[in-house]
């Protein structure tokens, strides 16, 4: 059996929870590969919300095994917090999850360190979510960091004091005040709660779980535009949220991909700095976001809203080998008269359809009709608005890749399976 991802073709936030949730029935696994408490995935069913950060989106689904993959980076006390939150009994959920000894810590210091260098940046700060996740990816490459296997060394304390030293060393050089006590509290005693888990070396697990005939869903976190490669450097993430990164982030060979579902939004969304060069600074882009309620599902920030931006989206296409497109918040757009999409670019004059390296770029744009009707009780493709399935036959003629699900609302009921 092959493993599926399912990851972000934008900027984050394309309602990867949603949809992971809603085709968990069909895996035996869910698995994150990357990023860490950044991450905010929400889902909903019977009226209640849900917000993941940590904790894969299949949790919810008592039949099915989760797993935290080693590319990931864990704050044991958004772990803990998250677990608290989640409802299911601890003694419940240790059946349900497991996590990799190879995962790295992010320490209490790590999320210091990380406001310290956001805040030393001046004007150009990236708007980092400040959970640590920069300088626990820092520590890991340059091989300093702690993994969760560490906890279980009886020398641990000792270790780990090592680490703080050395931050707390770093941070002399920056005047940046803290207070550590109180949250390294929190930190400690998350890290008894990650002890009651099973923690081992999950590459084992999923590849024999693969031979079993098993189906296997890799859950990415952020998206491919803020990919440490790929997205718009330096106003990234750091880790690497490609289908590539499901390979390194839970130890599977590129041989076993089976299909990459490339979720988009129907507009994009950015949260934090950086380029976006559909972005709507009007009436449009504040509609978009009133609509959408976009507003950062980890720290509450506004999302900056704007059109579909078709040559960012080939791009995310052609590094993920995406197989199938699922569209999400088709919904949001109902009521407009018109929707544009960017289907190439205007740089120094001319016009061009690839992502330059550095440079001022300006949109072109496609008109197309909107459509009035609520989608959100449409269960079937064909009782969507004629407009509408235009809008996503065009973005299937514009990329080669069939959009194969449609997400109509938040609720895991809200979804339109074509095929
Ligand atoms: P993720 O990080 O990719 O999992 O996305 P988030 O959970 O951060 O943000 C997506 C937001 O849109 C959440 O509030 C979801 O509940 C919501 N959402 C997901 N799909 C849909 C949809 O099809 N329609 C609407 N209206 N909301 C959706
Ligand atoms: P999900 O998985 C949207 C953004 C931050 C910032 C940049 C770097 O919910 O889609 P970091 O904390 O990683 O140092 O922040 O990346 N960012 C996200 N934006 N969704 C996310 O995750 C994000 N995770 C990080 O806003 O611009
Ligand atoms: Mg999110």
């Amino acid at each position: 059996m092959n493993i599926d991802i399912l990851l972000g073709l934008q900027w984050g936030d394309e309602g990867k929870g949603k949809i992971v949730d809603a085709i968990s029935p069909g895996y035996d696994v869910i698995a994150r590969f990357q990023g860490g408490p950044n991450a905010g995935h929400s889902l909903e069913f019977n009226n209640v919300k849900h917000i993941l950060h940590l904790i894969p989106s299949g949790i919810f689904h008592p039949d099915k095994l989760n797993v935290i993959g080693n590319g990931v980076v864990i704050d044991p006390a958004v772990f803990r917090n998250e677990i608290e939150e989640l409802g299911p009994p601890v003694s419940e959920l240790v059946n349900r999850l497991i996590i990799s000894n190879r995962a790295n810590l992010i320490l209490p210091t790590h999320r210091i360190l990380d406001a310290a260098y956001e805040s030393h940046k001046g004007n150009s700060k990236i708007g980092s979510t400040l959970k640590g996740i920069g300088p626990a990816y820092t520590d890991k490459t340059s091989r300093n960091g702690l993994r969760v296997g560490d906890i279980l060394d009886k020398n641990f304390m000792e270790i780990y004091k090592d680490h703080k030293n050395y931050h707390l060393e770093i941070l002399k050089n920056y005047k940046h005040s803290f207070d550590l006590q109180e949250y390294e509290n929190e930190w400690f005693k998350g890290v008894e709660l990650l002890k009651k888990f099973r923690i081992t070396s999950t590459e084992y697990l999923v590849n024999e779980l693969m031979e079993k005939g098993k189906r296997i869903l890799a859950e990415g976190a952020q998206g491919t535009m803020l990919d440490v490669d790929f997205g718009s450097y330096p106003f990234v993430t750091s880790s690497n949220t490609i289908s590539a990164g499901a390979c390194t982030g839970l130890g599977v060979s590129p041989r076993r991909i089976g299909e990459v579902f490339g979720i988009y939004k129907a507009y994009c969304t950015r949260v934090g700095s950086g380029p976006f060069p559909t972005e709507l600074f009007d009436e449009t882009g504040i509609r978009l976001r009133d609509v959408g309620h976009e507003f950062g599902s980890t720290t509450g920030r506004p999302r900056r809203c704007g059109w579909l931006d078709l040559p960012a989206m080939k791009y995310s296409i052609m590094i993920n080998g995406v197989t199938q497109l699922f569209l999400t918040k088709a919904d949001v757009l109902s009521g407009f008269k018109t929707v544009k999409v960017c289907t190439s670019y205007k740089a120094d004059g001319k016009e061009c359809s690839e992502i330059p390296f550095r440079s001022e770029i300006t949109p072109v744009y496609t008109e197309m009709e909107g459509w009035t009707e609520d989608i959100s009780r449409s269960r079937t493709y064909k009782d969507l608005p004629a407009a509408l399935k235009k809008y996503i036959e065009f973005v299937e003629e514009q990329t080669g890749v069939p959009v194969t699900m449609v997400s109509v609302g938040p609720d895991r009921e809200e979804t339109i399976y074509r095929k």
